[in-house]
């Protein structure tokens, strides 16, 4: 399979950053040439999922890529961290940093970061505030962070007061998707990552949520085309909309459809895999749909097609999925938090259809609280 590259601009930026993502199968194995443009005789901090490195089960393709990166590097220390969202917190990256500088780094080491969204996220930010800030690259090794986490240069960890609450943006030197390291990814969490695909769809492109509609059998099969195409076209989508906002002053809140709801969600489960990330914002989009609907903006026909490719997919829709106790007050609480509010007003995601979300600024408490009263 040939590999592709989509390059990510900045149109505001007065140094022009760019940066690219390759994809590809197998592209672990023969990122040499890619790679060397960036880390040739350089000190590496590699931090990767534990998952890639256990005492009695080392991946094939993780080995293959530390043998290969020791060939023209100066050295290459690894950073061992647990998946999951429980990681993402400020003593891990406390433990990132302190390590990191235990290997005698300089301001041109870079750190790669090899997992999923998690590491990603910690990762770059550990990178963004090391020496006040050095260079990283992403190779995400789940459907969600291919397509979306590792794409964008947002970066972070959770507050226990909310998600992604501490943290910057730092975009990444270049990310590279390898579609074969998905093959060992649990089926749950291969859905979790296919929620973010969907909602670039809705979010943009009514074609690309027909797309998948027609194709979520093959795509489960973990077809490998079918599955390079969902990977491309959701980063284009992402790329096409932080072109012109990097840092999220307007069109990049889009890309939060269903997460006011779903961060919140996800924060009650106490990041403790009762529910992931992509399963809360499954829901959290199933009820911006609704809400859309409520309030006039979006046909019931849309909605329920929506909900009902999610319900397809065995993905959760609702608070009755839940096994956590929610409350309206509780989720009015922790929607102050959001960081898309400005002066104390909510700001919500909503959809006039699929295919076109909108920003719903100052959004009514009332409405909110009989909305939610009525689900929870
Ligand atoms: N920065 C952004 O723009 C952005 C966007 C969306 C989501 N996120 C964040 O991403 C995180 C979720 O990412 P995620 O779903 O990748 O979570 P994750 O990194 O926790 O990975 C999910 C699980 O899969 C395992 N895993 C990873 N790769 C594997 C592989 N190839 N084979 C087998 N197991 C593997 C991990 O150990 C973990 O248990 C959340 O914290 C969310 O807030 C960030």
């Amino acid at each position: 399979m040939k590999s592709e590259i989509i390059k990510v601009t900045f149109s505001n930026k007065v140094d022009n950053l760019s940066y690219p993502i390759f994809v590809g199968a197998n592209l672990i194995y023969n990122c040499e040439k890619i790679l060397k443009k960036f880390i040739h005789n350089k000190k590496i901090i590699l931090i990767h999922d534990k998952v890639f490195y256990k005492k009695n089960e080392i991946n094939e393709s993780f080995v293959a890529f530390i043998n290969l990166i020791e060939k023209f590097t100066s050295s290459v220390n690894l950073i061992g961290i647990s998946g999951g969202d429980k990681t993402k917190n400020i003593s891990e990256l406390n433990h990132i940093i302190e390590k990191s500088l235990s290997f005698e780094i300089d301001r041109d080491s870079i750190v790669i970061a090899f997992g999923g969204g998690v590491i990603g996220d910690i990762a770059g930010f550990a990178a963004s505030i090391l020496l006040r800030g050095i260079n990283y690259i992403q190779i995400p090794t789940t459907l969600l962070s291919q397509v979306d986490s590792s794409v964008g240069g947002k970066t972070g960890i959770n507050s226990r007061k909310s998600k992604n609450l501490i943290g910057s943006f730092h975009q990444p030197l270049a990310v590279i998707i390898d579609i074969n390291l998905l093959n060992t990814l649990p089926k749950r969490e291969f859905l979790a990552g296919l929620v973010e695909v969907i909602k670039y769809g809705l979010i943009k492109d009514d074609k690309f949520f027909h797309y998948v509609e027609e194709n979520y059998k093959q795509i489960l099969k973990y077809d490998q085309s079918s599955l390079k195409e969902i990977i491309i076209k959701s980063c284009k989508i992402k790329s096409e909309i932080i072109k012109n906002d990097e840092k999220e002053n307007g069109q990049r809140a889009l890309l939060n459809l269903g997460h006011t709801f779903g961060h919140a969600i996800e924060s009650f489960g106490k990041y403790d895999g009762t529910i992931i990330h992509g399963e809360a914002i499954s829901i959290g989009i199933c009820l911006a749909f609704k809400l859309s609907n409520k309030m006039g903006f979006c046909s019931l026909i849309e909605t329920t097609r929506v909900i009902n490719l999610l319900k397809n997919l065995k993905l959760p829709t609702s608070f009755l999925d839940l096994s956590i106790s929610i409350t309206t007050s509780k989720m009015l609480e922790k929607f102050k938090y959001d960081k898309k509010n400005k002066n104390n007003q909510l700001t919500f995601i909503l959809n006039e259809r699929i295919g076109k979300s909108f920003i719903k600024n100052n959004m009514d408490v009332n409405v909110l609280t009989k909305f939610l009263d009525e689900e929870i």
